[in-house]
């Protein structure tokens, strides 16, 4: 079966689907997205990936596209015309079609929305999880509001080629202080020496990750010991455990970080936990 997607209000195939030559988005990476994992046909975490999205676009002052009730039926329609029941839903909002120049369009056009779906074998998330994975740790390079989910992933996109020709699968962005921020497309975590669950606090240099704020509040139900704030590379190397998190790879143990094996390179007892514990309550809300 082919690919749909939506494209500013119509659907078409995916291999054909287009946006204009001047798209802010393409021009000026002048746009946000959002992705949910879908899970047995309904998204996952869904409520906290609507409201991001609301503050990316009210960040950039992007208007909203359509209402929240369009954009479910919108999102659940892509599904359906994928037949998709497991894998990722990605949402894309420009500013919108304008001559090229750099100041908002005055006045605004309509924003651009890009929908596609794609299709994912849970049961290669879980191997992935089950053997855990090596991350390796490049310097942060962004710009000072990763906290807006922006196409402007250049970075991302180097670090993650840079993890992948390590033969790793994510990299850790390491500030000028030492301490990690996120992956590249994952928050990151440890749990210490003393077996406090650590994650770095919502600032603007981090993406305010979806998962990372539902792991949180599952781990905390669970009476896990809990400290958001920065933790430094040689912390991480100590910790009894390391685990990313993000819609696509869920609660993925790290086992190897630059090279060196984290507690014996074996998934450990929270992060195993946590994924169990996060899977649940994602498909719930
Ligand atoms: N990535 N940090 C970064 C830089 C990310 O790009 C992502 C998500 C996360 C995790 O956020 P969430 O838990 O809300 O998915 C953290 C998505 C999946 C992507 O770019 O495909």
């Amino acid at each position: 079966m082919s690919r749909v997607a939506y494209v500013n209000g119509r659907f078409a195939r995916h291999d054909e689907a287009g946006v204009h030559i001047e798209d802010r988005g393409y021009q000026f990476g002048d746009a946000i997205y959002e992705v949910w994992a879908v899970a047995d046909g309904r998204l996952c975490d869904a409520e906290g990936h609507f409201a991001r999205l609301s503050r990316s676009l009210a960040e950039l002052r992007i208007a909203e596209p359509m209402s929240r009730k369009s954009l479910e039926i919108v999102l659940g329609e892509t599904l359906r015309r994928n037949r998709l029941a497991d894998g990722l839903l990605y949402l894309q909002v420009s500013r919108g079609v304008a001559r090229r120049d750099h100041p908002f369009p005055d006045p605004a056009p309509p924003p651009s929305v890009v929908i596609t779906a794609r299709r994912i074998d849970p049961a290669a998330g879980d191997a992935k999880a089950a053997k855990g994975v090596a991350v390796i740790t490049v310097p942060e390079n962004r710009w000072g509001r990763c906290d807006i989910k922006t196409v402007n992933l250049l970075p991302n996109v180097l670090a993650k080629q840079a993890a992948k020709d390590a033969g790793a699968y994510e990299a850790w962005f390491v500030d000028e202080l030492g301490f990690v921020t996120e992956g590249s497309s994952t928050n990151a975590w440890i749990v210490d020496r003393e077996g406090v669950l650590r994650t770095r606090d919502i600032q603007a240099n981090i993406l305010r990750g979806v998962t990372r704020a539902t792991v949180l509040r599952v781990a905390a139900e669970a009476g896990v010991k809990l400290a958001e704030g920065p933790f430094t590379v040689d912390d991480a190397k100590q910790a009894r455990e390391a685990f990313i998190t993000g819609a696509s790879t869920q609660v993925t143990p790290v086992v190897k970080l630059d090279g060196r094996l984290l507690a014996g390179g074996e998934p450990g007892p929270v992060a195993k936990r946590l994924r169990q514990l996060y899977i649940a309550e994602a498909r719930r809300g």
